[in-house]
């Protein structure tokens, strides 16, 4: 076991995504069984109280890799010397509203949050951001901290690719397991594209599910895209522990390394690949290695794709001029 602890801070600490993440944080199934973690609850201020709850239930499990608890009000102790930072606290939706309709409530929250990892953080943070709307909230994060590099800012839709795996799966009668090389583009909002053009299922071209036209664009397509309203529907609330076992794959996969012959989802800072423009926080296809995220390359776009990737990626432009009138990217 590796002597130092990893500083991980979670924001929203007593909110549903919170609760079903923390535990397995503690446990180590983020970080590996090898890596001791010190956990950072940040919350506002009416959320300590419940925060200390859930820290008192954390102590009670006595997991061996959890090196202690911290819970905070403010965000720059929060933030002071983290490693990995898990942005989930911002209000969800409700039934009817879309994700960008949080923009306004939501990107407050980001700006401060921003501007205190780049007071604070270590210098090998890695951000995910899970509030909504996410792929904007990180954008807006990642403008404060000017000191931190821009790759360390990434925005979660491993949840989306996540819900494509098992829809896929479902469709083609085979396990998860063997599903590979999806692909989430755009935006974690309705006008996210799921590809499956490039995919492998179980040894067959994924293009072969394409060709069932109508599965595709009025089944898969729309299934994945608006998962999240079914769920706030059927459960009165949004999702929880598939947002966070999606989190914790993220970073899994963001320090560890995705698999061999294998990529996933996430929203990153573009590099201008595959025409969405640079520097917007946009999901792409991605492996990561060493601790780095790479977008892959050289991936055939098709027509319907490429009138998809943009349509998500205008909506990111949209959002992202939103913020910038609301004053919240700065100079
Ligand atoms: P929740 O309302 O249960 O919990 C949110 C928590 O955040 C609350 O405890 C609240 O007190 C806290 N909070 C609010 N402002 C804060 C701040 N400034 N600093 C620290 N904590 C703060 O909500 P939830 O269900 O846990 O969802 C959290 C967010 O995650 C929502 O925005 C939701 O839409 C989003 N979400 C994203 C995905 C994704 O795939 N990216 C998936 C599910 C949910
Ligand atoms: C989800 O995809 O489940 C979350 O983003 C919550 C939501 O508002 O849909």
């Amino acid at each position: 076991m590796s002597a130092t602890p990893v500083n991980v801070t979670v924001t929203g600490a007593a909110g549903q995504i919170g609760y079903a993440l923390l535990f397995r944080i503690a446990s180590g199934q983020m970080l590996g069984a090898d890596t001791p973690v010190r956990l950072r609850l940040l919350e506002i201020p009416q959320g300590v109280k419940a925060a200390e709850g859930t820290a008192m239930e954390l102590d009670d499990c006595a997991f061996p890799l959890l090196a202690g608890i911290d819970i905070h009000d403010e965000p720059r102790a929060a933030f002071d010397g983290v490693n990995v930072a898990l942005l989930v606290g911002a209000r969800p939706r409700g039934p009817g509203m879309e994700r960008g309709d949080l923009l306004a409530a939501n990107g407050g929250i980001f700006k401060p949050q921003g501007a205190a990892i780049n007071a604070g953080a270590a210098y090998d943070v890695r951000v995910l951001v899970v509030g909504n709307p996410a792929n904007t909230n990180a954008l807006i994060a990642q403008a404060h901290a000017p000191d931190v590099p821009a790759s360390r800012f990434t925005a979660m839709t491993r949840l989306d690719h996540n819900r494509a795996l098992t829809q896929v799966a479902k469709k083609a009668g085979v396990p998860v397991a063997d599903v590979r090389r999806l692909t989430i583009w755009g935006n974690h909002s309705a006008t996210q594209y799921p590809d499956l053009f490039h995919a492998d299922v179980a040894g067959r071209p994924g293009v072969e599910l394409t060709e069932d036209r109508t599965w595709l664009e009025d089944d898969f397509i729309p299934t994945v895209a608006k998962r999240g309203a079914a769920i706030i529907d059927a459960r009165g609330a949004s999702s929880a522990a598939s947002a966070a076992n999606a989190a914790i794959d993220h970073v899994h996969d963001w320090v560890h390394g995705t698999p061999e012959g294998d990529w996933t989802s996430a929203g990153i800072v573009s590099d201008g690949s595959y025409g969405v423009p640079e520097g917007l926080i946009s999901s792409f296809p991605v492996t990561s290695s060493g601790g780095d995220w790479e977008i892959v390359q050289g991936l055939e776009v098709g027509e319907l794709s490429r009138v998809k990737i943009d349509a998500s990626v205008a909506e990111l432009v949209q959002e992202r001029d939103a913020v910038r009138e609301l004053g919240l990217l700065g100079g």
